[in-house]
């Protein structure tokens, strides 16, 4: 085991000096073999190397919430303006059509809800992934909580094996230790954790400083949304992750629960493949959701 007496924060990281991909178009994933590499373009846009993911896994875990009530409903009605969709297999089989022609990154880990203990999770068989046609599989890792690091690593470290088998890529899913500040140095720890493990896509959340989260994470970076805000607040925070260097975003209740989710999703992916800065996508916002 490493000597714990002298952690040191890295301080040099390389800022300036974007991390070389000589064969691929997506970061670090050069030594992917061709399935991988196949399903994350189909994931990520070619021209920006940049996606928005719908999530809409939070049933999981707490049910029915604003938003969620319909998956048929409004979600199925998203889900060919997303690049991606994330979402549970029971919400996916029953509410989105199988004539679905979008990547579907399932959610692979499944467990306790919000009225227990959170993050007591077990993985679903491979065999639902691969008969799902699933681009990605993601699954959670709860970095920083004694109570379930060590069992939510084990499963993610499992799903990568699962993953390289089937070449199939597995989206690391990081959730804020109980007792962890949600900070850059958390988030960069959490962030390189699931690559260290093996992720080919990591989902964290923004923060200050979160260029030293991306520089210190090889493979490619998506933000979640996080709570509902205001729609503008909500496109600044997908800028800064971008201007950061994030790959995109895997969001939901930013776009299910805005008051013109449609209109929300078509600004989040303005700032996402075209770099529009967030006054010009809110403009769009409130154009299209009139
Ligand atoms: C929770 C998740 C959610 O999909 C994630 O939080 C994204 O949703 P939101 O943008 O609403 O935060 O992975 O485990």
């Amino acid at each position: 085991m490493a000597d714990l007496d002298d952690i040191r924060d890295g301080d040099n990281f390389g800022l300036n000096t974007p991390a070389k991909s000589s064969n691929f178009y997506l970061n670090g994933l050069d030594g992917a073999d061709w399935g991988t590499k196949n399903r994350m373009s189909r994931i990520f846009n070619q021209k920006s190397g940049r996606t928005v993911m719908l999530a809409f896994d939070h049933g999981f875990l707490m049910g029915p919430t604003s938003g969620l009530e319909r998956i048929d409903l409004l979600i199925a009605s998203l889900a060919d303006h997303a690049d991606c969709l994330m979402g549970t297999r029971g919400m996916i089989r029953s509410c989105i059509p199988a004539s679905n022609q979008k990547p579907i990154c399932l959610r692979t880990d499944t467990g306790t809800t919000i009225l227990t203990e959170m993050n007591h999770n077990v993985l679903i068989s491979e065999e639902e992934a691969i008969s799902m046609n699933a681009s990605a599989m993601a699954a959670m890792l709860a970095i920083g909580d004694a109570e379930t690091e060590a069992s939510t690593i084990a499963n993610f470290s499992q799903l990568v094996d699962i993953g390289n088998t089937y070449s199939i890529p597995v989206m690391g899913v990081t959730a804020v230790g109980k007792d962890m500040a949600r900070d850059a140095r958390y988030f960069g720890l959490a962030s390189r954790v699931c690559a260290e493990n093996g992720a080919s896509i990591v989902k964290t959340y923004y923060t200050e400083g979160f260029e030293k989260v991306v520089a210190g994470c090889p493979v490619p970076v998506v933000i979640a949304g996080g709570k509902k805000l205001p729609e503008l607040e909500a496109l600044e925070l997908c800028y800064n992750a971008i201007q950061c260097g994030a790959s995109g975003v895997d969001m939901g209740r930013n776009v299910f629960q805005s008051e013109a989710p449609l209109a929300m999703m078509n600004a989040v992916k303005a700032v996402v493949h075209d770099d529009l800065k967030p006054a010009e996508a809110f403009d769009l916002f409130n154009t299209e959701k009139n």
